[in-house]
């Protein structure tokens, strides 16, 4: 039910779902949905709680009446009144089945170390009790989780879990628009709403550990602000890079795991560090490039292919 409904959420606010908290019930309690329900459920509490009160007081009476009347026969037949114990003691005499002190000599074991005796109790019933139920419990789970496999063990469990929340992110994923993005056609432009979601892809998939996160480069991968690069400069050489990786140096394919669009983001990011000339970047690799028309224009650059 509950994974019904948030998937529906979903499905109803596909740009909000994983940014916003779902609105309590507290928030606007008049206007909730769910008002007349729980206001029933209090009534109904309510009204359980007050009948409960009324039939406890009534059995309170009815007991001092049969008190009253035993009393009276005792006295009647002129024999002591001895109460009648009442359900709770009687009860807990059951589940203890605790010998009295005045009867501890029935159960004295017959030896005595140094004055000290030792009995012959039982062990309470609601233990024993308590014992042959987890016995019974034993023989249910295996039953229920190894023999017959009814319900999921807890890795199963969790591999389900993660199965429904990958649906979830498949389904919020292709609520997403999605543009087809031609590399042939792409033109960099300084678009500061691209670039800052290409960070993000860029910080969020590792490209930070061997590129270093202002790009700047380290021991193992290239430094991605200099003029120089080792596949082309271009935004559709670039793209075809990160898209295709070159997988034997080291650099992963990201077509397999990233969107077009988030390679196409990432790859404005990277031409958006260009002559960012971090501190201690890694040394020029590959053939000088210049993006001629990005350096000129700064408002809507658009490199000439
Ligand atoms: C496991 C390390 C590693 C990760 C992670 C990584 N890269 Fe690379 N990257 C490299 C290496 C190594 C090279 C150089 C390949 C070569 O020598 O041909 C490279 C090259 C590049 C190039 C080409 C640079 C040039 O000079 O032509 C670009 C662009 C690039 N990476 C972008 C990215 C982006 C974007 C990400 C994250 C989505 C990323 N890289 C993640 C290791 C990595």
């Amino acid at each position: 039910m509950k994974r019904t409904l948030s998937i529906f959420i979903t499905l109803l606010f596909p740009l909000g779902a994983f940014a916003q908290e779902q609105k309590s019930f507290w928030d606007d309690p008049i206007n909730s949905p769910m008002l007349p329900l729980y206001l029933v459920t209090t009534f109904v509490f309510i009204v359980i709680i007050l009948v409960g009160a009324v039939a406890l007081y009534l059995i309170k009476v009815l007991n001092m009446l049969t008190e009253q009347a035993e009393k009276e026969r005792a006295q009647k037949l002129g024999v002591v009144y001895v109460p009648r114990p009442n359900w709770w003691s009687r009860f807990s005499q059951k589940m203890n089945a605790s010998v009295p002190v005045e009867q501890e000599k029935d159960i004295e074991l017959h030896h005595s170390y140094d004055g000290i005796k030792e009995l012959d109790n039982h062990l309470p019933p609601w233990w024993k009790w308590l014992f042959y139920g987890t016995i019974g419990w034993s023989v249910v789970y295996l039953v229920v989780y190894h023999f017959s496999a009814t319900l999921p063990l807890q890795l199963q469990e969790y591999e389900n879990e993660v199965a429904v929340a990958e649906e979830q992110a498949r389904i919020f994923k292709a609520s997403q628009p999605q543009e087809a993005i031609d590399e042939n056609q792409l033109v960099f432009a300084k678009d500061a709403a691209i670039i800052e979601k290409g960070k993000s892809v860029f910080m969020n998939n590792n490209c930070a550990s061997c590129h270093r996160n202002d790009g700047g480069g380290n021991t193992i991968g290239p430094n991605l602000t200099d003029e120089y690069w080792l596949h082309g400069g271009d935004v559709k050489q670039v793209f075809l890079t990160v898209k295709n990786g070159v997988v034997e140096k080291g650099m992963p394919a990201w077509g397999k795991v990233l969107s077009p669009q988030d390679v196409r983001d990432v790859t404005f990011f990277i031409l958006s560090l260009q002559g960012s000339n971090p501190a201690n970047a890694k040394a020029p690799q590959g053939e000088l490039f210049k993006q001629k028309a990005i350096a000129s224009d700064t408002t809507n650059a658009q490199a000439s292919l």
